[in-house]
């Protein structure tokens, strides 16, 4: 059985209960989404050869201090910094650290901002420099993936209705969807319910409901779906060495379909679509 509750009257997460939001979650979604986006529009001129995951963490760290925001990693579960960095084969929980960007890697970076306690989530890839034809199609794909899980997003329909359009877009184009990662409710918690999977049967799982907060995140594959973390207990790295693609939103489910909180001010999500009008 499912069960909704006003968020309004929970103080933390209860196993299995949905909190529905009000005007008062989708403002103060809102403003975390905004200025999440707006950091990631300014990592942008730094995921360039040269520049190490540990600077661009460094840059998120200052713009958030400047603006009365907290990276909600910091100090999550041990970890240790304001976001993840993950690059090529990296599926996702990239530890920032000292290795420079190369020339032809594609980064996904994945920043939560806390403002006045809710949760803007967000992440993106950047391509380093020139990226090679088969990087530019998976980074395509990823964006189609999350562009129709998106479209699905709507009272009437169910979280397998969302990730069943991402499923079949990925697998058209011999593509993989990750299955041991998925996108999760938020609000005033980073994560809350429900699990949104990446993947599913139409119809199936949890229905939409207005109110209901939650991110769509897939990460696609080239190769095979299986995944591996590492000795550091963070990162994900594809088991096949295949490169790996992510991007993801903090939507609000509305009554006619929802709100994208962490839209670019400068269109600057889609980094094909900027380079093709650039
Ligand atoms: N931002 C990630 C997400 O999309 C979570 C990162 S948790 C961390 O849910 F500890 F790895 F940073
Ligand atoms: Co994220
Ligand atoms: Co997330």
């Amino acid at each position: 059985m499912i069960t909704y509750v006003d968020a309004t009257s929970t103080a933390r997460r209860t196993h299995g209960v949905i909190p529905l939001h009000g005007a008062e979650g989708f403002e103060g979604m809102r403003k975390a989404g905004a200025l999440t986006a707006q950091a990631l529009d300014i990592l942008t001129e730094y995921a360039q050869p040269g520049v190490t995951t540990a600077r661009i963490d460094q840059i998120a760290y200052e713009f958030a201090r400047d603006n009365g925001a907290v990276p909600a990693t910091i100090f999550y579960k041990g970890y240790r910094h304001s976001l993840c960095t993950s690059i090529n084969h990296v599926v996702c929980h990239g530890i920032p650290d000292q290795r420079p960007l190369r020339e032809g890697d594609i980064v996904n970076i994945d920043l939560t901002l806390v403002v006045d306690g809710w949760h803007g989530d967000s992440s993106r890839m950047y391509p380093v420099g020139e990226i090679s034809r088969k990087s530019e199609r998976l980074i395509e794909i990823t964006y189609q993936c999350l562009d129709a899980g998106i479209a699905a997003a709507r009272p009437g329909n169910t979280t397998g209705d969302i990730g069943a359009a991402i499923q079949t877009i990925a697998e058209a184009e011999r593509m993989s969807v990750v299955r041991d990662f998925v996108g999760h409710g938020l609000g005033r918690l980073f994560h809350d319910e429900p699990n949104i999977l990446h993947f599913g049967t139409p119809g199936t799982g949890v229905p939409l409901k207005p109110g209901m907060i939650f991110t769509i995140e897939p990460m696609i594959n080239l190769g095979r779906p299986h995944v591996k973390i590492l000795s550091d207990g963070w990162t994900a790295v594809t088991r096949d060495r295949t490169l790996s693609s992510q991007c993801e939103h903090s939507i609000g489910i509305t009554e006619t379909g929802c709100e994208i909180f962490t839209l670019s001010p400068t269109g600057l999500f889609n980094p094909l679509a900027s380079r093709a009008g650039a």
